[in-house]
C-alpha cells in the first residue's frame, strides 16, 4: 500500500500532527506515504520543485513536526484542479476540469489512496476525485470551524485561544486611555471564532454574520456603560459580519480564489466613533489566528483524525471524512461535509449566556 497526504486551502494550526499521526499510523502497518507538496502542485507540476514535487514521508521525516504550526507540506488555495483556471488569448480566464489527468497522475506515481487534509474547498475537490475513482479520505481542517458533519474542525481551538489572549490585552490598554477597540477577526460566512473569543474574553458587543447588525444598540450599549464609569468598550466584530442594511465588506476577488473579506472593523469603529463620540480604534488580528503552535486540544484532535483516517483506508473506507462524533471519531460521506456550512445557531446556548450577561449582538 502506497499513501498520499496532501494540505490544500488555507493552513491551520494542527496540520502538522494530522501528517506525524498519518505517518506512522501507516509506518506501523508497513505502508509507504508521500507527502504532496503545495496541494496538489507538487504531482501535477513537479518541474517547479528542483527537489522533488514529493515528499517521502518516514517516521524521521515526521519527528518532532507535532507541535510546529503550518504544513510541512505547503499549501495553496489556488489552481483548483477541477476547475483549473487557464487565461485565454484576449486575457480573459475560462476554467478546465483536470480531475481526471489528476487520478492518472497518482495512478502514474504508484498511489493506491489519498488523505487529504482541508476545508470545504480541498474537500469539494476530495469528493471529485473520489467519484473519479482515486480512493479518497478527507481530514477537516479549518480555524472557522464551519465544516459540517463533524463536531469540531482542528485549528479553531488554537484560533479562539489567540484571539482571546489578544482581547485580553486589549482590555488593559482599553482601559488606560478610555477608549473604544473594534477587534476584527477571520471566521468567513461564519461566526465561531469571533462569539467564542468574545465572551470567553467579556467582550461587550460581538458582531457576527449570523446576526445582522445596527451600531445604534451597540452605541447605547457604550453610553449605558459610560454612565456607570466604565469607559471603554471592547467590541468583536468578525470579518464576515453584515450590517442590516448593507453589504459585507469584501477586500477583493482574484479570479481564482475566493473573495476576501475585512475591512468591517473599521467600518465600525469609524461609525462608533461617530455616534458616541469617543475615540474608537480597531485591531485585525488577521492571520496571526491561523500561526504559531497549536494548543494541545488541536494536536489531539489533529492526532486523533490522522490516525482515523489511516483506519479507515485500512477498514475499506473511500469518499469520507472523519468526523468528529463524541466521543468517536467516525466517518461520514464527504458529500454530506460540503453540502452546507455550519454556522453559529443563533438559539445556542453561548449567545444566550452571551444575552444573559449584557452582551450586545448588535440587534
Ligand atoms: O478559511 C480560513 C481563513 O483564515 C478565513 O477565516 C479567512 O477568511 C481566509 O481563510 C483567509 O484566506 P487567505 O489566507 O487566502 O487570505
Amino acid at each position: 500500500m502506497k499513501i498520499a497526504i496532501s494540505t490544500g486551502g488555507g493552513d491551520a494550526p494542527g496540520l502538522n500532527a494530522v501528517i506525524r499521526a498519518a505517518t506512522l499510523s501507516a509506518a506501523r502497518r508497513g505502508w509507504d506515504v508521500v507527502g504532496i507538496r503545495d496541494g496538489f502542485n507538487g504531482l501535477m507540476f513537479p518541474e517547479l520543485y528542483p527537489t522533488g514535487g514529493m515528499i517521502e514521508l518516514t517516521r524521521d521525516m515526521v519527528r518532532g513536526i507535532g507541535h510546529l504550526g503550518g504544513t510541512i507540506l505547503g499549501s495553496t488555495n489556488r489552481g483548483n484542479p477541477t476547475a483549473f483556471p487557464v487565461q485565454q488569448e484576449d486575457g480573459t480566464w475560462v476554467t478546465v476540469d483536470r480531475t481526471d489527468e489528476l487520478v492518472g497522475l497518482f495512478r502514474a506515481a504508484g498511489i493506491d489512496s489519498l488523505i487529504t487534509i482541508g476545508g470545504d474547498g480541498s474537500l469539494t475537490i476530495a469528493r471529485r476525485l473520489s467519484d473519479a475513482g482515486l480512493p479518497v479520505i478527507g481530514v477537516p481542517k479549518t480555524i472557522d470551524n464551519d465544516l459540517d458533519k463533524t463536531d469540531a474542525t482542528f485549528g479553531f481551538d488554537t484560533a479562539v485561544e489567540v484571539a482571546t489572549e489578544c482581547i485580553d490585552r486589549l482590555f488593559t490598554t482599553a482601559t488606560s486611555h478610555s477608549r473604544v477597540f473594534v477587534v476584527e477577526l477571520m471566521g468567513r460566512y461564519a461566526g465561531w471564532i469571533a462569539l467564542n473569543a468574545g465572551v470567553a474574553a467579556g467582550a461587550h458587543a460581538i458582531l457576527i454574520p449570523e446576526i445582522p447588525f445596527s451600531l445604534e444598540p451597540v452605541a447605547e450599549m457604550i453610553a449605558r456603560r459610560e454612565a456607570r464609569g466604565a469607559r471603554f468598550a471592547i467590541v468583536v466584530v468578525a470579518e464576515g459580519a453584515t450590517p442590516k442594511d448593507g453589504e459585507r465588506m469584501i477586500l477583493g476577488k482574484a479570479h481564482d480564489q475566493a473573495e476576501r473579506l475585512g475591512g468591517i472593523g473599521n467600518r465600525v469603529a469609524a461609525e462608533l466613533e461617530h455616534l458616541t463620540g469617543k475615540e474608537a480604534r480597531t485591531v485585525v488580528l488577521g492571520h496571526l489566528l491561523r500561526g504559531g503552535t497549536p494548543t494541545s486540544l488541536d494536536r489531539l484532535l489533529g492526532t486523533r483524525f490522522g490516525a482515523a483516517a489511516v483506519r479507515g483506508l485500512e477498514e475499506g473506507h473511500r469518499g469520507v471524512m472523519v468526523a468528529l462524533d463524541p466521543p468517536h471519531v467516525n466517518f461520514v460521506p464527504l458529500v454530506s461535509a460540503i453540502n452546507k456550512l455550519r454556522t453559529v445557531p443563533i438559539d445556542c446556548d453561548t449567545i444566550v449566556t452571551a444575552r444573559d450577561l449584557g452582551i450586545s449582538f448588535g440587534d
